[in-house]
């Protein structure tokens, strides 16, 4: 049944991450108190077109879901809607889909539609936004890539994740004198292995914003060893590129997909063993650091961007995602969101902080603590 009143439409899109089940729950409370009905439509973008799939929320069936992973409405980032290809080429989507979302819209009087997405998803919203379609964008992604805010939701979560499982790798590398890499995601951005690895005591920090040789890391290696630490810690970005240049990938995608990352870890290990001669061992974290409860921290950012999300509905502040600006929620042109990326700046305090700490990160600039590295080439 169609809902009777005007109703704020939300979905979720692109790969999931703890926090877009707080979004939804905020959508859904601060749209009710507004007088407005819910609509959440299944897997991302795909429940607007044929076969339209929606379920109407409300306060009760979005009960206690604050706290849980994943999305209560699924999602997917391999649709029809791609509007993001290979190695993040832009393309657009098909009219005719275009056309059957206004219809779905206009047929289940949705006044507003909130999109939690990352930049390929927001990509879609944009395309929406030029042909009448009113959305608002959250911004939604594990690897915090999204320049137009302080944080994406999920980020928090999964570097939350992966400084648990450096502890873990910390005591066992200790006992067994070894050598751990740990892959984890990211995509073109180091910023889970940069928090991560200052967060778990990290000695080697990989990214693909900085430049880096094996034979640094061997040196830094040789240097905790003769400082009597039998064993280091490498934390290596899935997009960080090999010295000699290049991305390493766990499979090219079909034709409308983007390029997954990985595999760089094993790649790392292996190059290690053989130059230094000691044991290696490898951890990819893979999605592990997308699943599982939101942290605090998420929790509120996600609540935040909800609620915000819904007064740009009731405002019809069309075509703009909410963005963090500590200490405050405001929001950009979500055309703009997706053209800035944002990616570590080797100049940042944070990296100047690691170095002052010893930190390694593979980079010629290890001698000189407060030195700025060498950034790396940009993405083809
Ligand atoms: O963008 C989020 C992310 O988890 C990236 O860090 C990672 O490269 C990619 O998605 C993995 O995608 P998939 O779940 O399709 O393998």
């Amino acid at each position: 049944m169609p809902p009777a009143k005007p109703a704020v439409g939300v979905l979720t899109s692109g790969g999931d991450c703890p926090g877009l089940n707080a979004v939804i729950r905020a959508v859904v409370k601060s749209s009710e108190r507004l007088g407005y009905d819910c609509v959440g439509f299944l897997r991302g973008y795909e429940g607007l077109v044929e076969p339209v799939s929606y379920m109407p929320l409300n306060a009760r069936n979005t009960a206690g879901i604050l706290t849980q992973g994943g999305t209560i409405l699924g999602s997917t980032n391999k649709g029809r809607f791609a509007a993001t290809v290979g190695e993040d080429q832009r393309v657009r989507i098909d009219p005719t889909l275009l056309d059957q979302v206004a219809a779905t819209v206009r047929q289940l009087s949705i006044c507003g539609l909130v999109c939690a997405g990352g930049d390929g998803s927001l990509a879609i919203a944009q395309q929406f936004h030029e042909r009448g379609i009113p959305v608002v964008g959250v911004p939604k992604t594990i690897d915090n890539d999204l320049g137009a805010t302080a944080f994406t939701f999920g980020f928090d979560s999964a570097v939350d994740c992966a400084t648990d499982a450096l502890d873990r790798l910390h005591t066992t590398a200790a006992s067994h004198e070894r050598i751990m890499v740990l892959e984890v995601m990211g995509r073109h951005a180091g910023w889970i292995a940069l928090h991560s690895g200052i967060a778990g005591g990290g000695d080697v920090i990989l990214l693909p914003e900085i430049d880096w040789t094996f034979e640094n890391v061997c040196r830094k290696v040789l240097e905790r060893e003769s400082e009597g630490k039998r064993f280091t810690l490498v934390v290596v970005a899935e997009g960080a590129r090999l010295p000699e240049g290049g991305l390493v990938t766990a499979g090219t995608g079909g034709a409308r997909e983007q390029v997954r990352l990985g595999g760089i870890g094993e790649i790392v290990a292996a190059e290690l063993g053989r130059r230094l001669l000691r044991e290696v061992r490898t951890v990819v974290l893979g999605h592990l650091q997308r699943g599982g409860s939101p942290t605090t921290f998420d929790r509120v950012l996600a609540t935040e961007y909800g609620a915000h999300a819904v007064r740009l509905v009731h405002e019809g502040r069309f075509g703009e995602m909410v963005c963090f600006r500590p200490p405050n929620m405001e929001s950009v042109p979500i055309s703009e969101a997706i053209t800035r990326l944002s990616r570590v700046d080797p100049a940042r305090s944070i990296v100047l902080a690691a170095r002052a700490l010893g930190i390694s990160f593979g980079d010629d600039a290890a001698a000189s603590p407060f030195a700025a590295g060498r950034p790396a080439a940009a993405p083809a």
